[in-house]
């Protein structure tokens, strides 16, 4: 299964991609954690992707589609996988389009995670996330065991950067701007499926795993 998690910053678009893959052997590909190892390896990618995802921007999409194109290119053909965070704009849908006809993978479905926006706040200033293996908790709904580390590593949990409420608000912008006009581009290929995330993650994988077998 091939599928791409479209939706608002803070939905549930990781947590969701994240039981789904362990529930059917695929690989979670993220563009944003990527980039967030980047910026942790110090690499120059890395450096310029911080300053624009310190502001709640669009990295530019030649940055991020090569290390996309990188991890397609290298999964076994039979390899299912989500890709969560990518494309983010009618461009890199357009670009995804040609790669996955060039590889000859078309996708299965893509996945429109939905929640009220009074919720995204609320979800996205209580998250933490692991520094070492991108484990994410919620403060409210889902801490971890003990204050501070991750469960499943041991590693420090942080805040992200762009979590401020300022960088949320330029966030949801930009998703408006420019992520929002690919629902109607997935529409017309008649690929779209939507999942309202708004109670529990396990419910929300419920519905996602019966809104896949439709
Ligand atoms: P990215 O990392 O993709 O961030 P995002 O799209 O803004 O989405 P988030 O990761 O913030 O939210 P999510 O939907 O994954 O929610 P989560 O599961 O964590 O991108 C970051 C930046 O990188 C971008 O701003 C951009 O600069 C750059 N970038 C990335 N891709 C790019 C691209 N293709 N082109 C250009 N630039 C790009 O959940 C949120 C919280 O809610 C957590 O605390 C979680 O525990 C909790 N939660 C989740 N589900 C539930 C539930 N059902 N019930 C209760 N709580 C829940
Ligand atoms: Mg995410």
């Amino acid at each position: 299964m091939r599928l791409i998690f479209l939706g608002a910053p803070g939905v549930g678009k990781g947590t969701l991609a994240s039981l789904l893959a362990n529930e059917k052997d695929l690989v979670h590909i993220s563009t944003g954690s990527m980039l967030r190892q980047q910026i942790a390896d110090h690499t120059e990618l890395g450096k310029e992707a911080k300053s624009y995802m310190d502001k709640g921007e669009l990295v530019p999409s030649e940055l991020v589609s090569s290390i996309l194109a990188a991890s397609l290119k290298n999964l076994p053909e039979e390899q299912g996988y989500i890709l969560d965070g990518y494309p983010r704009s009618l461009d890199q849908a357009e670009y995804l389009d040609q790669l996955l006809a060039e590889l000859k993978t078309p996708l299965d479905a893509v996945v429109l995670v939905e929640i009220p926006t009074e919720l995204i706040i609320n979800r996205l200033s209580a998250r933490v996330t692991c520094a070492d293996c991108s484990e994410v908790y919620n403060l409210n709904d889902n801490p971890p065991k003990k204050e501070g580390i991750c469960d499943k590593c041991g590693g420090k949990l942080i805040q992200r950067d762009d979590d401020k409420p300022e960088v949320i608000k330029q966030r949801l912008e930009v998703y408006e701007a420019n992520t929002k006009p690919l629902i109607d581009y997935y529409e017309k290929k008649e690929l779209l499926v939507r999942v309202d995330n708004s109670s529990t993650p396990e419910q929300g994988l419920h519905k996602l795993l019966a809104a896949l077998a439709d």
